[in-house]
């Protein structure tokens, strides 16, 4: 039996720079009935010495994860619901304004980006696995279909729907092992003049934040427009283009048209030099960046640990994925933090993976403000200090750790 598994696009030598130990399923939070049942699996990520593809080095059954109990909602932040209407808008002024245009978003969820397609009566198809997300997006006059994409899914809807101007994917194919049936499925789903737009973390953000919590179950994979550029060849596509995005900690949005259809951005040359430049996929960064994970859980724990003993309240905001790699790798539990705050309906009231802190309703941090308040969801600390105001004005102050341990 080999030891590492091999690069899951191109078959390559897996190098292993980082292992976050035994963690649970990210978004499955648990009831008194499931604990006992809970599962884990070996957190690592590595990197194929041949196409630089950043990935896990232990993959999650897709059912485990992506089933009618999903509890992520696009719609729980601001910010984002004005991002995906923007990108909506944007399809709707450029690539949609054809003969009866059709767009396919793969990872659809709650219906949060083809709502507003939907709004303007252009054809649309949401392809999102979690039945009670996808039941979400139907509610909402949004088409959706609950299957997993890949190259079967494409030849249905191919057969159903025709071709695709737009194929979109947000935080999605960074969560798909399987990219060679997806690819191959995007291929015969996207028109001759079509594009498939995706936005997924910057896996050169991620080393430069030192944001090692996007590193969790669900997301498989961290592009860099390198690997992306080279995963696209493989299919007889071609990445045109490139755009950083401010969301979730620093995206890129990589577009890919059939190879020679369009003219590709000179933004591509200038990102995969800034990522040379930057060594994404040099072996002193990549061991630096684990060097720097230990010193953040080993700061945060100590912090933790002293408000505990000087007897300070603190609670956690936000009952993100991402805060299951920290609270697993530092062993942070509800001896160190009272609750988790968080405004998911299907996260209240369980208790947050493998970690076991209860995760309440956001009316609860209002109602008696704590000392201090680790904020979980970093990605979206300047929404929720701009609306928690009050709990800086009470004195209270914010725990980040991202990119270091401070108060805030
Ligand atoms: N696009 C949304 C949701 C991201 S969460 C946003 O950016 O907010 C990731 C979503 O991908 C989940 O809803 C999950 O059910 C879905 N997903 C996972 N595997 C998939 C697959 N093979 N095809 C389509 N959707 C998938
Ligand atoms: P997010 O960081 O978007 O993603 P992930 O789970 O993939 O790490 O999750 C944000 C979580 O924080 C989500 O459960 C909703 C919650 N949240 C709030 O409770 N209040 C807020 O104001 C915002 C923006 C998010
Ligand atoms: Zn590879």
């Amino acid at each position: 039996m080999s030891e590492n598994p091999l690069c899951r696009v191109c078959g390559g030598t897996l190098r292993e720079f980082i292992d976050f130990g035994r963690q649970p399923l990210s978004n499955r939070f648990v009831t008194p009935e499931t604990l006992p049942k809970e599962t884990f699996f070996r957190l690592a990520t590595g990197i194929c010495e041949s196409c630089t593809m950043v990935q896990l080095m232990e993959e999650v059954p897709r059912e485990e994860m992506f089933n009618e109990d999903y509890p992520y909602v696009s719609a729980g932040s601001k910010v984002m619901r004005e991002h995906f209407s923007a990108i909506a808008r944007r399809f709707l002024e450029t690539e949609l304004t054809g003969d009866d245009p059709f767009i396919v978003e793969l990872g659809s969820n709650d219906g949060t980006m083809l709502k507003t397609i939907a709004e303007a009566g252009v054809r649309q198809l949401g392809v999102d696995p979690s039945d009670g997300v996808a039941q979400m997006a139907r509610d909402q006059g949004v088409s959706s279909l609950t299957a997993f994409f890949e190259k079967s899914t494409a030849e249905e809807v191919l057969a159903a729907h025709g071709h695709a101007n737009v194929i979109f994917a947000a935080n999605t194919l960074c969560h798909i092992p399987y990219l060679d049936s997806v690819f191959q499925g995007i291929k015969l789903l996207l028109a001759d003049d079509g594009v498939f737009v995706f936005e997924d973390p910057y896996f050169a953000e991620v080393l430069r934040r030192n944001s090692f919590d996007q590193i969790y179950d669900e997301h498989y994979y961290y592009f860099t427009a390198r690997s992306v550029r080279e995963l696209a060849a493989r299919y007889g596509l071609e990445l045109v283009d490139v755009e950083r995005l401010p969301v979730h900690g620093g995206e890129v949005r990589y577009t890919l048209a059939h190879a020679g259809a369009r003219t590709p951005s000179p933004e591509i040359d200038r990102l995969v030099a800034e990522e040379d430049e930057l060594g994404v996929a040099s072996r002193e960064t990549l061991d630096a960046f684990a060097t720097r994970v230990m010193t953040v859980r080993d700061d945060l724990v100590r912090l933790l640990r002293e408000l505990r003993d000087e007897g300070r309240r603190v609670v956690a905001y936000g009952a993100t994925a991402k805060s299951a790699t920290v609270a697993n790798y530092c062993g942070i539990g509800p001896d160190l933090i009272e609750f988790v705050c968080d405004t998911t309906p299907a996260k209240q009231g369980r208790l947050t993976p493998g970690s076991h802190i209860p995760v309440r309703p956001v009316e609860e941090f209002h109602a008696s403000y704590p000392d201090y308040a680790l904020l979980f969801a970093w990605n979206h600390a300047e929404e929720i200090m701009a609306k928690e105001q009050g709990f800086r004005e009470s004195g209270g102050k914010w725990i980040l750790y991202i990119p270091d341990v401070g108060v805030h």
